[in-house]
């Protein structure tokens, strides 16, 4: 997910390029604009933290860009200077981007914004 503050300081264009340059394959995308509802269930796995409640807020103060990225090998332990982040990040919240923790996870948070005819 590129997040609001990213999409809202129109990072959107920048980051899009850097997960091209980075060779990754977009298997899907689209803008959403998230309910609390919708982002609460995203991130229900973090509800008992202290940040939950601002979390869920942020997210769904605004539009997102949902992608689905694809990339043999990516290793983001790897990555460190250049990073999207690094580039565009303001603080621990307001991050830029989003992205799935293993492929497990990447599955499911796919198929939370994908039906089966989105993905390509
Ligand atoms: S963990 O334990 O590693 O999963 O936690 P972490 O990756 O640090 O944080 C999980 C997501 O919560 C957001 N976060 C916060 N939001 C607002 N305020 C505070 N203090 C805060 N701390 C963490 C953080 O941006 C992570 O969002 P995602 O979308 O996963 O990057």
């Amino acid at each position: 997910m590129i997040k609001p503050d990213a999409t809202m300081k129109g990072s959107t264009g920048g980051i899009l390029q850097m997960i091209n340059e980075g060779g990754f394959r977009i298997v899907a995308m689209k803008m959403i604009h998230l309910t609390e509802k919708n982002a609460g269930a995203f991130y229900a796995v973090h509800k008992e933290r202290p940040f939950y409640g601002e979390l869920v807020s942020f997210m769904s103060s605004g539009p997102i860009t949902a992608a689905i990225l694809e990339k043999e090998n990516a290793n983001p332990a790897q990555a460190e200077e250049g990073t999207i982040r690094k580039k565009y990040a303001a603080s621990i919240g307001e991050n830029a981007v989003h992205g799935s923790d293993s492929d497990e996870n990447a599955q499911i948070e796919g198929d939370f914004f994908f039906s089966k005819l989105e993905q390509f």
